[in-house]
């Protein structure tokens, strides 16, 4: 959610620019303010407010700010509503530290209380200024800074990064607990964010940091201690290889439009990777075999893939899986589970609190568990035993497309080689991804003019296509803002058909197996006047029932599922665009989730 970038230079510069840029790479992270501050001599010049990177950094001329060391961070409210005395970075007292964070300080209530009775200034309701206090209040009884911050760990309690600076000298200091952080090495300059993105324009030297520890960093070298102790840590700088062309739009005219597109090409690069990794896949396969329960857990879209896996795992491997929302995993199974157990969490952030909450949950029960994320180094793919990369690159846009459609491959996949299934038709699954999106592109787009009116419709699906229904909604909720629901076919007759109204519409995902059953769903919704949409292979029974059919490439069942979804994806996207909206940074939402 948050972003926090920090970066020490050789001498007095102008570093408004370089924050700027760094805000905005940045960006896709979600977020609802910005701030910049600068460190020159004994000045700090903070500029910050709520509003998008451009607006803000324009009103406030933030391209003039001079210093040797300058901070910048975009905040997504949750503690305080998003305001300027709420944006970070912040000050402390007396205006000499300043410091943002990024993640979640959970008793920052009691800890303001404690700082103002202690006769400190507090001038928000952030929990980023309690980190600069908590240091503060370390400061203040002459602790040198390092020791400040690691006394100040033991108070601020939470998951969260922050990095902060002092008047008069010639440092940043950064800490790290539970939420990510990756220093640059540079030529004359170091810098430090909460991820790579920006970063990689200004240096491909990194240097990933672990919970629990305290980097300093001056113009030509960086010095990391361990919080607990104070001990060094020697660590090796690496170096980055992945192209910084993936953080651009390459031509389209929003990332999820790039990304969308971009899905047939990680689908085959997925494919590639999990057919060399044959030995860390049959360790997995082993464990998931001989459990007494498998359990696939995540959120959002990353919920929607695990249900997509446990009906395949089913189908094709006679596995049963159970899937959960991460939230729910423990008062459902917290009680249940131990060490016989399995739990694969999927994220494509592997930030996601809920999810990390749950996979504590799992191991402090001793279940193996293994991860599919996207995002190397992340926190869950360092806490489990074993993951599978869904290597899909940097996905920018907020509303998920790529990694949805790696994670159900990865489940797809692996379910089949647990069957002992021929494996030879994945050969052809990209292909037929670019087919689908070249084939429905403008099928879906045809469709804005009927479904835009609408603020309320229905997705439905059954067996391999009723996790795909969910995602298809849930991308049209994201960006759209408009209701619409995902549900079992066979389940609007219970309730929801009482909705339907002349040209009220309904979307049908049809796999070729079920095509009997969605007809029937078709025909109620028809003979009440609604609009039924199916989506499906070119099939004369649909073509005869539904008042519009999109045609999908001819394939297997599990197959045709995911390409379903495909064109919810584009139809999403394309009423977002008629209504004005941008699709890749939604209002409220944020893509990676770090509280609870
Ligand atoms: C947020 C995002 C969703 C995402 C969910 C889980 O809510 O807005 O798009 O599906 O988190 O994210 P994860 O990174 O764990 O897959």
């Amino acid at each position: 959610m948050c972003g926090i970038f920090g970066i020490v230079a050789e001498k007095e510069q102008t570093l408004g620019p370089i924050l700027i840029e760094a805000a905005k790479r940045l960006t896709y992270r979600g977020y609802d303010s910005v701030g910049s501050a600068t460190i020159s001599g004994s000045k700090i010049d903070l500029r910050k407010d709520a509003g998008k990177v451009d607006e803000v950094a324009e009103k406030y001329h933030f391209s003039e700010m001079q210093g040797s060391r300058g901070i910048t961070q975009l905040r997504w409210a949750t503690f305080g509503i998003p305001s300027q005395v709420n944006a970070q970075p912040h000050l402390d007292s007396d205006g000499d530290l300043v410091g943002a964070h990024n993640g979640n300080v959970v008793n920052n209530v009691e800890l303001r209380q404690q700082f103002m009775a202690e006769g400190m200034t507090v001038r928000s309701e952030n929990d980023g200024e309690s980190c600069v206090h908590a240091v503060e209040r370390y400061i203040n009884q002459g602790f040198d800074f390092v020791t400040a911050i690691r006394k100040a760990y033991n108070d601020l309690e939470g998951d969260y990064a922050f990095v902060i600076g002092k008047i008069d000298d010639n440092r940043l200091y950064a800490i790290k607990k539970g939420s990510g952080l990756v220093v640059g090495i540079g030529e004359g300059f170091n810098c430090v964010s909460s991820d790579l993105p920006s970063i990689l324009p200004l240096t491909r030297e990194v240097i990933r940091l672990e919970d629990g520890e305290v980097i300093t960093l001056w113009a030509d070298r960086v010095e990391l201690h361990n919080v607990k102790d104070g001990s060094l840590i020697e660590r090796e700088p690496e170096i980055v290889q992945e192209s910084m062309s993936a953080v651009q739009k390459e031509g389209y005219e929003h990332f999820m439009l790039k990304e969308i597109h971009e899905q047939p090409t990680v689908a085959r690069e997925l494919l590639h990777r999990l057919a060399g990794s044959d030995n860390e896949i049959s360790k997995m396969m082993d464990k998931i075999k001989n459990a007494r329960s498998v359990y696939f857990i995540g959120c959002g879209t990353s919920y929607h893939a695990c249900l997509a896996g446990a009906i395949y795992f089913s189908q094709l491997a006679g596995r049963s899986v159970m899937p959960v929302l991460a939230p729910q995993f423990k008062p459902q199974y917290g009680n249940s589970i131990d060490e016989r157990d399995v739990g694969v969490f999927v994220s494509q952030s592997g930030e996601t609190k809920d999810v990390l909450n749950a996979l504590e949950v799992g191991q402090s029960k001793g279940m193996t568990c293994f991860s599919l994320a996207n995002v190397i180094g992340s926190t869950l793919t360092r806490k489990t035993e074993g993951w599978v990369p869904l290597v899909c690159g940097y996905e920018i846009s907020v509303p998920a497309t790529k990694t949805f459609t790696n994670q159900v491959i990865s489940f797809l996949y692996l379910a089949a080689k647990l069957g002992g299934r021929d494996m030879t038709d994945f050969e052809n699954l990209p292909d037929l991804m670019a087919e689908t999106i070249h084939q429905t592109d403008a099928q879906m787009q045809a469709l804005v003019p009927m479904i835009n009116p609408w603020d309320d419709l229905y997705c439905l699906g059954f067996g391999t296509t009723y996790p795909m229904a969910l995602e298809g909604a849930l991308k049209f909720k994201e960006i759209t803002y408009a209701h619409c629901e995902g549900i079992l076919s066979t389940e609007f007759k219970h309730g929801p058909l009482s909705a339907v109204t002349a040209g009220f519409p309904v979307i049908f995902l049809a796999g070729p197996e079920d095509i009997p059953l969605i007809i029937s769903g078709i025909n109620e919704v028809t003979c009440r006047g609604g609009n039924a949409i199916a989506i499906g292979r070119a099939d004369g029974r649909l073509a005869a029932n539904a008042t519009h059919t999109v045609t999908i490439p001819k394939s297997n069942n599990a197959f045709s599922a995911l390409l379903g979804v495909l064109p919810m994806q584009l139809l999403s996207y394309y009423i977002a665009i008629a209504r004005g909206f941008d699709p890749d940074f939604p209002r409220n939402l944020s893509k990676t989730l770090t509280v609870d």
